[in-house]
């Protein structure tokens, strides 16, 4: 059993990301993980101010939202993020999330294994290239964290596009049952 945190950054509800996030996460729950989700919509999320205090202190200096998000990661096996493209990156608030979690950073955690679940509107696979990089830096400041599946779902636009898309749905929940 997989302690699994679902990060979904987009701020549009009932959007395309965070639906193919939960076929993910209803593939992991059948599968016996204990799957979590936080959603960063109406959360207060500041910008790193780049101060590197968290690294002396553990955790942000900034009062926020963030640090609870924080500490949920600290003790998830594996993290999932959920996020629209947006402007062939990730979105704002996937990013503002990775940098204000800078405190874990050459830390003991528990995190393992982290997942990619995207959304775009452009029909090109390589539409997610961009956030697959980011990912990856990530990643490579977290050795033990490996990256395990990226789900490009393309072709999505409009809100509920992603409930249409039986093919990408079935996707997600496969890579939830097989994390
Ligand atoms: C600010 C903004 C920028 C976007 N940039 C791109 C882009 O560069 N490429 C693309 O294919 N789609 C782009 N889109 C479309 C979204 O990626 C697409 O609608 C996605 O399915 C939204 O996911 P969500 O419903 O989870 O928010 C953009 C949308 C917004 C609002």
């Amino acid at each position: 059993m997989k302690r699994i945190l679902v990060i979904s950054t987009s701020p549009r509800a009932r959007g395309n990301s965070e639906t193919l996030a939960d076929a993910f996460a209803a593939g992991a729950k059948e599968a016996g993980h204990k799957v979590k989700k936080i959603s960063l919509r109406g959360r207060k999320i500041a910008f790193c101010t780049g101060c590197q205090s968290c690294h002396k202190l553990g955790h942000c200096v900034l009062e926020d939202d963030a640090n609870a998000i924080v500490a949920e990661m600290a003790k998830s096996d594996v993290i999932v993020w959920a996020t629209p493209i947006y402007y062939y990156a990730v979105s704002g608030q996937m990013k503002t999330m990775i940098d204000r979690a800078n405190s874990l950073y050459e830390t003991d955690n528990a995190m393992r294994e982290t997942y990619l679940i995207a959304s775009a509107a452009d029909d090109d696979p390589r539409a997610v290239d961009g956030a697959v990089k980011t990912l990856e830096g990530w990643v490579a400041c977290h050795e033990k964290v490996k990256l395990k599946g990226v789900l490009r779902g393309v072709g999505l636009d409009a809100r509920g596009a992603a409930k249409n898309a039986p093919r990408l749905l079935e996707k997600a929940r496969q890579m939830g049952l097989k994390a």
